[in-house]
């Protein structure tokens, strides 16, 4: 993705949310276990994970419990969330240290960069964009996140038959990613599902995904396999 268009993303608004004592606490004591600092040169995973396994990284993992959940049943995958929320990070790194995981490492930053710069090519497994921000006025559109220079960029991350997993409660943002990654020949849909909760394809349910269903929302659930 080139610089030009980078800056014309930013698919979040850094909220000011309140943190907790705990959650305080939590990044000031275990950011050192669970967390890494972002770098604009790619770190060796393989160096900062205790075991080499295939890497699934969560892009926008928000409250961080589907990802501790999905990293507590997977000891045989390296798990890697990125999220700019710092109350959301607190919550997730108290969940991880309850939970007692080991494959989990955070970092706190725009995951736009953090893919581009910090992240070998060809070093992930799987990415899982759920419940992105929706930006459901035409004028933000501009902002979400899938966009046909974000999906090219997760391919290039991607290891080969590597899988982009994305979910939504928005039906407008549903048809933006049947037509982007339509469009895309770096990714062939393998599965698509769209339901009232009730068959997530194989994903714990998010916060965010709760809260959709209790304003009525169906969702949306894709699995995308990069092309050979
Ligand atoms: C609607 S919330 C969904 C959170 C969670 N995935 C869930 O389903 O409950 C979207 C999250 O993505 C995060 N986010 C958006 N753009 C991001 C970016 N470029 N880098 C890192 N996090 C981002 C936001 O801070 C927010 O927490």
């Amino acid at each position: 993705m080139s610089d030009k268009h980078r800056k014309t993303i930013r698919s979040f608004v850094r909220r000011t949310g309140r943190m907790t004592p705990s959650q305080k606490k939590a990044l000031s004591e275990l950011w050192p276990i669970y967390g890494l600092e972002f770098t604009s040169s790619p770190s060796q995973f393989d160096a900062i994970f205790q075991m080499p396994q295939p890497i699934v990284l969560e892009i926008g993992f928000g409250n961080g419990e589907t990802l501790v959940e999905q990293a507590s049943q997977n000891s045989d995958q390296n798990f890697l969330g990125i999220e700019v929320h710092d109350p959301g990070v607190g919550h997730c790194l108290l969940k991880a240290h309850n939970a007692g995981v080991e494959n989990l490492r955070l970092i706190i930053h725009d995951a736009l960069e953090v893919l581009e710069q910090q992240i070998p090519e060809a070093s992930l497994a799987r990415v899982n964009l759920y419940f992105p921000d929706p930006w459901p006025k035409k004028r933000h559109h501009k902002r979400r996140i899938v966009q046909p220079e974000f999906v090219e960029l997760v391919a290039s991350r991607l290891a080969v038959h590597g899988t982009l997993h994305i979910a939504t409660d928005w039906a407008d943002y549903a048809e933006h990613i049947d037509e982007i990654l339509s469009h895309s020949d770096r990714f062939s849909c393998t599965h698509r599902r769209e339901h009232d909760g009730d068959q997530p394809l194989d994903r714990p349910r998010t916060k965010f995904e709760q809260r959709g269903l209790r304003q009525g929302h169906r969702i949306w659930d894709w699995c995308f396999t990069k092309s050979a």
